[in-house]
């Protein structure tokens, strides 16, 4: 196949919403789920849904000319491996089409304001910054949870392979949302206990989760904020994809309450995408514009994470990389430290 020309490149870069508004309508729609059981044409599926006809057969048809669903010779359309991600399914990718598609695209309309001003976009059209509207949006905030999940969910596994966690007694997970993290590494290390920590509304949608794993008892929920504290007890403190919600001053905050709370002989691990210097094509690049427009927080060097780690009393030891785009990122604290 010839390569494409930069204006070919650019032009897809360009329209690139088209189809992201295209796969936030399916999801938004529960298209995948109404032809899981059998193929459906768009009359069947635009009664179900509720839409129009036309119009639904034309979405299906581009959704299909990018091989998420397919189309039969009766015009009937199915799944296809992409379009299973769009399933309601946990760890599916439909949560995350529809918060994209919703208040991430219209926080991402305005990024001309983000760059202007270097004030979250979010805040200005939402009314509130993302964690408080959040709260005040319960079906939001649902949907934010299995986001997390489905975005972030294949990180779990490789930072299970990446990092060693035996000898941790207590691991607690601050800001671990649904409670996917800390409940895959309790399933590994069957000895361990752990916490899991987050707004109160977070944990009160988490809880019977972890029931439901089977880990209440190895597993304490508890509801706070980490800007007020942190629970006290565990000897491993772990904050995925957290400090990269945060300006610099905010997270020197958390990580002070953690450190008021870590044992001598703790850990703290961060998990997150480490920019790397040049121009490589790097996830946390692109991540960084998002949480420029929508929590007001950024991705960071390896240098500014050693930068910010010290000047909360801590040392990194280490960046683990994983298969993933993430590392982990460990601390401990500087001896003698208050
Ligand atoms: C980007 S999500 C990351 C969730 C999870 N750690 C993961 O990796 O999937 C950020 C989390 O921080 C939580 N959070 C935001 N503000 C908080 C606060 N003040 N105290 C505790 N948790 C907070 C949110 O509720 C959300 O679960």
């Amino acid at each position: 196949m010839p390569e494409s020309t930069p204006q070919e490149q650019i032009s897809r870069m360009l329209t690139g919403y088209w189809l992201s508004q295209a796969l936030y309508v399916a999801a938004k729609l529960g298209l995948a789920d109404l032809v899981k059981a059998a193929p459906r044409s768009a009359p069947e599926l635009a009664t179900a849904t509720g839409t129009h006809t036309r119009a639904l057969y034309r979405l299906l048809r581009a959704l299909a000319s990018v091989a998420v669903f397919a189309e039969d010779e009766q015009q009937r359309f199915r799944l296809t491996p992409m379009a299973e991600c769009l399933l309601d399914a946990p760890g599916s990718q439909r949560a995350l089409a529809i918060m994209s598609g919703e208040e991430h695209f219209r926080a991402f309309g305005d990024l001309l304001y983000s760059v202007q001003t270097g004030e979250p976009a979010f805040d200005r059209l939402m009314g509130a910054p993302v964690f408080d509207f959040l709260q005040a949006h319960p079906e939001q905030a649902r949907i934010f949870d299995e986001a997390m999940t489905g975005v972030h969910g294949r990180e779990t596994a490789a930072m299970l392979e990446a990092y060693d966690f035996s000898g941790v007694r207590v691991l607690a997970d601050i800001g671990g949302g649904s409670g996917s993290v800390v409940s895959a590494i309790l399933k590994k290390y069957t000895q361990m206990h752990g916490i899991l920590y987050d707004l109160p509304a977070v944990i009160e949608r988490a809880a019977p989760r972890l029931a439901a794993a089977g880990l209440a008892n190895r597993c304490q929920a508890i509801g706070g904020s980490f800007f007020a504290s942190v629970p006290i007890g565990a000897n491993v403190y772990l904050m995925r994809h957290i400090i990269h919600d945060w300006d610099d001053d905010n997270c020197r905050l958390i990580l002070h309450n953690i450190r008021q709370v870590l044992p001598d002989h703790g850990r703290l691990l961060v998990v997150e995408s480490v920019v790397p210097p040049g121009n490589d094509p790097s996830f946390g690049k692109l991540l960084d514009l998002a949480m420029l427009v929508i929590p007001g927080g950024e991705e960071r060097t390896a240098e500014e994470y050693r930068k910010l780690f010290h000047a909360t009393g801590f040392e990194l030891t280490r960046i683990l990389p994983t298969t993933a785009d993430v590392s982990v990122i460990e601390g401990k604290k500087f001896p003698g430290q208050a």
